[in-house]
């Protein structure tokens, strides 16, 4: 796990009204790490997902690097409809991710998986080729190696239902220049972190798209200069 975000999340979790109040009962309060971000963006996503996803019928969801669960958690309380499958490389996470389903309960979480999204898709816990209507990925792509990026885009083309729907979230680059200078600046301190870190250009994602059957087909502003990209699956690859 990237180490920063880690400390920031037990900082959080330390300094919260949960750590004081439950003392010798926290010990699973206590995994449920929580991001700040997670917390900011989560309902401005949930806006993308409920003015383009049915809420009347049953729906497969899988989220590829689902961190601390909060996002997983508060979409299955929106689309009871949708059956989710959390999914983690890191076992700090995905211990986090089934504190959260244990303490509220969901019938429509799954226990969390491991996935590493770099692997190929047959190693990605036995998820069928086009057993999922929607694949979420928030934040991952650009505080990932290139290879995570490229795992995702080959695995959501297989494992998407014809017409299903990819959202992914994050600052992104556009035709090789990012804008304003605070996702410069943020870039940057990405780079200098881990070479292999950086915000990912939307051309190549369209491109990657385009490569496994997946039609890049909005851009939506987010807040904090930050996009959801919607791509759908046109047809089976
Ligand atoms: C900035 S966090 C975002 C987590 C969560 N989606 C959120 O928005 O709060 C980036 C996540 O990418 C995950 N990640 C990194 N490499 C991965 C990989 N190879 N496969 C799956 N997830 C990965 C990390 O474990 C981490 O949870």
């Amino acid at each position: 796990m990237d180490l920063f975000w880690a400390f920031a999340q037990f900082r959080k979790c330390f300094g919260s009204p949960y750590f004081a109040a439950c003392k010798g009962t926290c010990r699973r309060m206590c995994k449920m790490l929580n991001a700040a971000a997670a917390d900011r963006n989560k309902d401005p996503i949930l806006a993308v997902l409920k003015s383009r996803v049915a809420s009347d019928r049953p729906l497969v969801a899988l989220e590829i690097s689902s961190g601390t669960g909060q996002h997983v958690i508060h979409f299955a309380k929106a689309f009871p409809n949708i059956s989710w499958q959390p999914s983690e490389i890191e076992a700090q996470s995905i211990s986090s991710i089934e504190a959260y389903r244990e303490y509220h309960k969901l019938q429509n979480v799954k226990p969390p998986i491991y996935l590493d999204v770099s692997q190929s898709w047959e190693n990605w816990a036995g998820i069928q080729p086009e057993s999922c209507d929607l694949i979420v990925n928030i934040n991952m792509m650009h505080i990932s190696p290139p290879t995570c990026t490229m795992g995702l885009f080959n695995g959501v083309g297989k494992i998407l239902k014809p017409q299903g729907l990819l959202l992914t979230y994050g600052p992104y680059a556009f035709n090789g220049s990012i804008t304003p200078q605070s996702n410069v600046d943020f870039d940057h301190s990405l780079r200098y972190r881990n070479p292999e870190w950086g915000l990912r250009d939307v051309t190549l994602l369209k491109t990657l798209g385009q490569e496994n059957g997946l039609r890049l087909e909005e851009i939506v502003d987010m807040p904090a200069n930050n996009k959801c990209l919607l791509f759908h699956k046109d047809s089976v690859v």
